[in-house]
């Protein structure tokens, strides 16, 4: 194992890691900022959701997702998952003193406390996420008086796990979750995607919340974090590219991956991995 950042070498990719395909709107994100950056992606649709799981759970198959991409060498972590970043950052970090770990849920809040105009802040999330309250702390160290309501919306999840991002059977469940919190003298004036998967759903969610209300997340803020963490650690420039990797059923995996983030082809290429 390296004994400083400054010893990885800047070839190495930086590893990404999420329960599924959501993580991936982190990793497109970062792939716009950091275009020479490899990345190396892992999905680990075997055990997912990690959103209805106790935090030893979750700690768990993170710290495991971790460990499998540091043995095949990455220069940073990035935990493209609120429910891990929530419940297990601080044991990946410790595992790994010298590697750069980032989380999400961080990012969010910043964006969250950045963007509310009067401080009534709506974070859709998994049950996971919504149970440590990570997001009302860390958005309660941003801005002071803020109001949270974390809303678990687990069903998201699984809408995008199957491809399925728009139309009436996603507002349905959009408004079954979300329906009441947008009226109302306390109405949500922002609303936090607090689960990597929840931008897929964009489209249909900034619909249920009305013109007014402004969504939040992680993506760019994450990208930008690592940009900071990897000054001067930066890979030479013409590399770049993305390798895919999931823990069960690579080829609905790659559809899957095909149909939600069409720059990467049809079909990509996805390894399989047991951890
Ligand atoms: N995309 C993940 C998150 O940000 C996990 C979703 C799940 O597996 O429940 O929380």
């Amino acid at each position: 194992m390296f004994t400083s950042p400054d010893a990885i070498p800047a070839t190495y990719p930086v590893g990404i890691f999420d329960s599924g395909v959501g993580g991936l709107t982190i990793a497109a994100a970062i792939r716009r900022s950091m275009p020479d950056e490899r990345l190396l992606y892992l999905g680990d649709v075997a055990r997912q959701p990690y959103g209805t799981k106790s935090p030893r759970t979750v700690t768990r198959y993170a710290v495991q997702a971790a460990e499998f991409l540091v043995e095949k060498g990455i220069k940073a972590l990035v935990v493209a998952c609120n429910t891990a970043s929530a419940v297990a950052l601080d044991a990946i970090a410790e595992r790994f003193p010298h590697l750069p770990v980032l989380g999400v849920v961080e990012a969010g809040a910043d964006g969250a406390a950045k963007a509310s105009a009067d401080g009534r802040i709506v974070v859709a999330a998994t049950e996971g996420t919504c149970r440590s309250q990570a997001y009302e702390r860390a958005i309660a160290r941003r801005r002071e008086g803020a109001r949270v309501r974390c809303v678990p919306c687990p069903l998201f999840v699984a809408l995008a796990e199957e491809g399925l991002t728009d139309g009436p059977i996603v507002d349905s469940v959009a408004r079954h979750y979300l329906g009441s919190l947008f009226d109302g003298s306390e109405a949500g004036d922002c609303l936090v995607l607090g689960c990597t998967h929840f931008p897929l759903l964009a489209p249909a969610l900034a619909r249920l919340a009305g013109p007014d209300v402004t969504l939040v997340d992680c993506a760019e803020a994450t990208a930008s974090m690592l940009v900071r963490r990897l000054a001067g650690r930066e890979a030479p420039p013409g590399g770049g590219g993305l390798q895919l990797i999931s823990t069960d059923a690579p080829e609905r995996f790659a559809r899957m991956v095909g149909k939600l983030f069409p720059a990467l082809g049809p079909a990509p290429e996805v390894e399989l991995a047991d951890l």
